[in-house]
């Protein structure tokens, strides 16, 4: 299996190129499902997860194909056409090496009347259940059965009437799910606490691209009013806010100075402000952010929560760069309650973190020394890499199919601007 090997140290500078969303294209290109139309997304990201997703829509008779990229374009092209659906269930194989898979759920239902998706089960970041989805459905009309491992979701006489459903807990994948299988229900569907980040607007735009009717985009109420049917389109995926907020870690945990080009600062406001109070300089031109650490980092106090507040998926790499920081941090996870695997490997590179219930300090200004690490999720791997390049000495981190999942040619961008950091084979 490949490693990642980074020899520490090195200030980075330069230019990275941000890619497109990879949680906002795992909701986009489910879409495709809810027309006979063609569907186009540009500004794909070259992903682990992208490619397994286009492999999950072919199994339900969807045609993928990808194109070429105009030389300006860094993402990928893809057209997907489900002239005539073949299937609806979803086989556990796919779902369980990709939880995002559940997002096929709302639409197909849409679409066909119904769907069988294998139940996700566990995941590494916690127990992650699924049943906001099913109750946000069930509120719309749709009958749910649970039966060896598979959730079966049907409309009663082939089209959910819509309904009115208020979240509990703020769900970014139960909000896409209800939105897709709204857009083409009978009647009128009211969300109500629905998720408001970034990756459900571009869903939104998307679906009204292809012709559904969503009032309140960006707002925690989203009105949809059915149609009887979606048309083809032709979208882009937004820049990916995860991926440049770990960058910019990177820059401030190398003492360096980063241009994210692509990258769009309103997007992730939660993570500029958090970066501007340890001490990190952000300048925001059109279409770019330069992120420039001047001086020692300051030491911050951050608790992750649905958007607009700090996103969870930033929280590891904020604790590798507060390890180095001027004086002692609390990072509080409210959203997963197991996302702090990555704390022990941290550890094992010379950090002091105590982690005591939700919560983790962090004493700053730990002198990180190189040493084997093993990835456990996506972000968690991000992290490891980031004290990787912080760190004296040699840092090798296994187990990197997680960052595949969601980095894109993560090593290329960041020998671009200056890291020693190589991947390489077993053999
Ligand atoms: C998405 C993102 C993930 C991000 C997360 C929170 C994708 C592919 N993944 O995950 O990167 O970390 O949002 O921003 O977009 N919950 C329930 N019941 C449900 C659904 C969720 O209790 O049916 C709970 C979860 O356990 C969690 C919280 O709600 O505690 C938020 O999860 P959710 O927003 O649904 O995360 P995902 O959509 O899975």
């Amino acid at each position: 299996m490949d490693r990642i090997l980074i020899r520490g140290g090195n200030r980075l500078s330069g230019r990275i190129a941000i890619s497109g969303a990879k949680n906002s294209a795992l909701t986009l290109l489910p879409c495709a499902l809810l027309t006979d139309e063609p569907l186009t997304l540009r500004n794909l990201p070259r992903l682990a997860d992208v490619d397994s997703f286009g492999h999950l829509l072919n199994q339900f008779g969807v045609s993928t194909m990808i194109e070429g990229t105009r030389p300006d374009e860094f993402g990928r092209v893809m057209t997907m056409r489900a002239s005539r659906l073949t299937s609806s269930t979803a086989p556990y194989d796919i779902v369980r090496k990709m939880r995002a898979s559940i997002l096929v759920l709302g639409p197909l239902i849409g679409r066909m009347g119904e769907a069988t998706v294998s139940l996700p089960g566990g995941c590494a970041i916690g127990n992650r259940p699924i049943d906001l989805h099913l109750k946000a459905l069930e509120a719309m009309g749709a009958e749910i059965e649970l039966a060896a491992g598979y959730v079966k979701a049907t409309a009663p006489g082939g089209r959910l009437p819509g309904g009115r459903f208020t979240f509990p807990v703020v769900s970014v994948g139960a909000t896409e799910n209800a939105l897709m299988a709204a857009a083409t229900a009978k009647g009128t569907t009211v969300l109500e606490n629905a998720a408001r980040e970034p990756e459900i607007v571009d869903l939104c735009r998307l679906l009204i691209a292809m012709g559904a009717s969503i009032d309140g985009v960006g707002t925690e109420t989203l009105t949809i009013e059915g149609r009887d049917r979606l048309h083809g389109a032709t979208y882009r995926v937004m820049p990916d806010r995860i991926e440049a907020g770990s960058y910019a870690c990177a820059a401030a945990i190398t003492g360096g100075a980063l241009e994210l080009v692509g990258a769009e600062a309103s997007d992730m406001r939660a993570t500029l402000v958090a970066l501007q109070e340890a001490g990190v300089t952000i300048t925001e031109t059109a279409g770019s952010i330069h992120v420039a650490a001047n001086g020692p980092l300051q030491p911050v106090s951050l608790s992750t929560a649905p958007f607009p507040g700090f996103a969870t998926d930033m929280q590891a790499q904020f604790m590798a760069m507060l390890t180095q920081a001027d004086g002692a941090s609390v990072l509080t996870e409210t959203i997963f309650e197991n996302r702090y695997m990555h704390v022990p490997e941290l550890a094992r590179m010379g950090a002091d973190i105590q982690v005591t219930g939700r919560s983790a300090v962090v004493r700053g200004q730990s002198p990180l020394i190189g040493a084997p690490v093993m990835a456990t999720d996506l972000r968690a791997s991000m992290s490891l890499i980031l004290a990787g390049l912080a760190a004296t000495g040699e840092t090798q981190v296994s187990r990197i199919y997680h960052l595949d999942r969601g980095y894109e040619r993560l090593e290329e961008k960041l020998q671009a601007v200056g890291a020693d950091i190589e991947r390489v084979g077993d053999g």
